[in-house]
C-alpha cells in the first residue's frame, strides 16, 4: 500500500513538475499563429455548453419583426462586422490575425442560423473569456442584445430594408 502511494505521488509531483518546465521553457502556444493544444477545442467546447446550461433554451422577448432585424443590423455592423465580418467581404485583417479565428457570421456562411436565439443572446451578453469575444452586458441594453441575437437567427432571410443597411 505504502508502495502504491510513494508511485502515486511521484507520478502527480513528476506531472507538475513537467507542467512548470513547459510553462515556463516558453512551451505554451500563446501567439495567435499555430493550431490548439490537444482537446483545447473540446475542453472550452464542454465548458462554454455546459456554463450556458438551460439559458440557452430561453426565447426572445421581443419579435423578429422588420424593425428590430433592421435595429439588430445596426448593431451588428457597429459592433461585431470587424471580427464577424461585412456582407460579400472577405475576412478583416483583425479576424484573421485571431485565435481562435471569429467566425464569419453573414451569408454566404450559415453563421449561427441553426443555433438556438438563446444561446447567442447568452454569448453576446457574457462573452467568451480568452478567445477575444467580448460581453456586451456593460455597453448594450437588453434590448440591443436580443436585437442583434435575432439578426444572426434571420441572416439568411433577411428583409430588405435590413440587408440595405448591411450594404450601406
Ligand atoms: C474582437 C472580436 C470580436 C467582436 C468585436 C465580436 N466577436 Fe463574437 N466572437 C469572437 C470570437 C473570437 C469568437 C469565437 C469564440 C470561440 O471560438 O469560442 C466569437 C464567437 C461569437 C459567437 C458564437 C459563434 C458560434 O459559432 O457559436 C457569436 C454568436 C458571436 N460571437 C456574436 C457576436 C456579436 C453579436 C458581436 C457584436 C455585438 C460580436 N460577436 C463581437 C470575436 C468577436
Amino acid at each position: 500500500m505504502k508502495t502504491v502511494i510513494i508511485v502515486f505521488l511521484l507520478g502527480v509531483g513528476c506531472t507538475l513538475l513537467g507542467g512548470f518546465l513547459f510553462l515556463t521553457r516558453g512551451g505554451m502556444p500563446v501567439r495567435t499563429e499555430g493550431g490548439p493544444l490537444p482537446f483545447e477545442r473540446l475542453i472550452a467546447h464542454m465548458a462554454l455548453h455546459h456554463a450556458i446550461g438551460a439559458d440557452g433554451d430561453k426565447p426572445s422577448p421581443i419579435p423578429a419583426d422588420a424593425t428590430n432585424l433592421v435595429a439588430g443590423a445596426h448593431v451588428y455592423r457597429e459592433q461585431c462586422a470587424v471580427c464577424h465580418g461585412e456582407l460579400g467581404r472577405p475576412p478583416s485583417a483583425t479576424a484573421k490575425g485571431m485565435f481562435p479565428m471569429p467566425p464569419q457570421l453573414l451569408p454566404p456562411k450559415t453563421g449561427v442560423t441553426d443555433d438556438p436565439v438563446g444561446e447567442t443572446y447568452w454569448k453576446v451578453r457574457n462573452g467568451i473569456r480568452l478567445t477575444g469575444m467580448p460581453g456586451y452586458a456593460p455597453s448594450l441594453s437588453d434590448t440591443e442584445m436580443w436585437q442583434v441575437s435575432l439578426f444572426l437567427l434571420h441572416a439568411n432571410e433577411l428583409p430588405a430594408p435590413a440587408q440595405d443597411v448591411l450594404r450601406r
